[in-house]
């Protein structure tokens, strides 16, 4: 599939753009998955982006995504919020898809949060609990649908980049640390991006689960590639919003419902760990 790539220049229009409308400099940058945009509603000195006022952004069209750049101050540090992300299975490509990403890059972020919701494949893990992506397996990238395919701007990273620590060792640590102060049962595992939007089946959960992935999802592994090729460093959690239904004939079912209601109950730890983590976050 050929599909218009970016250039640099493109990102630079949309970072010069949000230049214009606020006069924070963040150098931290989140991506609040399904459920979580709420964090965003404590950030001081707002100032609010929608994504439909800036230069070739994406809009998001799933509920539970609001659709906005939110950019101000809490914990002490400067933070560029998206309330909401767009999803391959919207439609989007993987360049549109990742291009918030490189637009942060191109603003000055050099360290991003990713959160997403979740289904739980590790069969220790419930409803409920947050994991810290220690790394991630791309499997949409892996056969052929990765946002670095395509001409490659040196600008912007390498033609090759090394994958071989993804998510920043001291954020991982870090995030660990904070959430043995704070009482929080970190998880730790193995993302899976698929493209979604359905669910996946107990056969497909169990082929997951032999992978080597304790978590699947529908966003996040694009993103978080597109960042570190652009030299950023990638923190990422997901909220476990369900546990994988791995044999048929079941009498439970999954449902975006249940995932945006569990959410809700993910909230309050995953806003004590982000900040909790703004708190500590050290820039490099
Ligand atoms: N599978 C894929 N994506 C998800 C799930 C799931 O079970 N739960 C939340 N996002």
């Amino acid at each position: 599939m050929k599909t218009k790539q970016f250039t640099r220049q493109d990102f630079e229009t949309a970072a010069a753009y949000i230049v214009a409308h606020t006069a924070h400099r963040p150098t931290i940058g989140l991506v609040l998955g399904s459920g979580f945009g709420e964090f965003a509603d404590a950030i001081a000195d707002a100032d609010i982006i929608p994504y439909a006022d800036i230069p070739h952004f994406p809009r998001s069209t799933v509920e539970g995504h609001k659709g906005r750049l939110v950019i101000g101050r809490m914990e002490g540090q400067t933070i560029m919020v998206m309330q909401g992300r767009v999803h391959f299975y919207e439609g989007f490509t993987m360049e549109e898809v990742t291009f918030p990403v490189r637009v942060m890059r191109a603003f000055g972020v050099d360290t991003l949060i990713l959160t997403n919701a979740a289904g739980g494949l590790n069969p220790d893990f419930r409803a409920g609990d947050i994991m810290l992506i220690e790394d991630q397996i791309n499997l949409l990238g892996l056969v052929g649908n990765n946002p670095l395919m395509g001409p490659n701007d040196p600008e912007l990273g390498p033609r090759f980049p090394d994958m071989s620590t993804l998510y920043d060792r001291g954020l991982r640590e870090l995030a660990l640390s904070v959430a043995h102060e704070a009482g929080i049962a970190l998880r730790r595992g193995v993302y899976v991006g698929l493209s979604g939007p359905a669910f996946e089946t107990p056969a497909e959960v169990r082929m997951l689960r032999i992978l080597g992935a304790d978590a699947t999802g529908m966003s996040t592994t694009n993103e978080a590639l597109v960042a570190r090729h652009g030299g950023m460093r990638v923190l990422g959690f997901s909220g476990i919003t369900n546990e994988a239904i791995d044999q048929i004939d079941s009498p439970r079912v999954t449902s975006h419902e249940e995932v945006l209601e569990t959410g809700k109950i993910l909230v309050p730890r995953m806003i004590t760990l982000l900040r909790g983590l703004l708190r500590r976050i050290h820039h490099p």
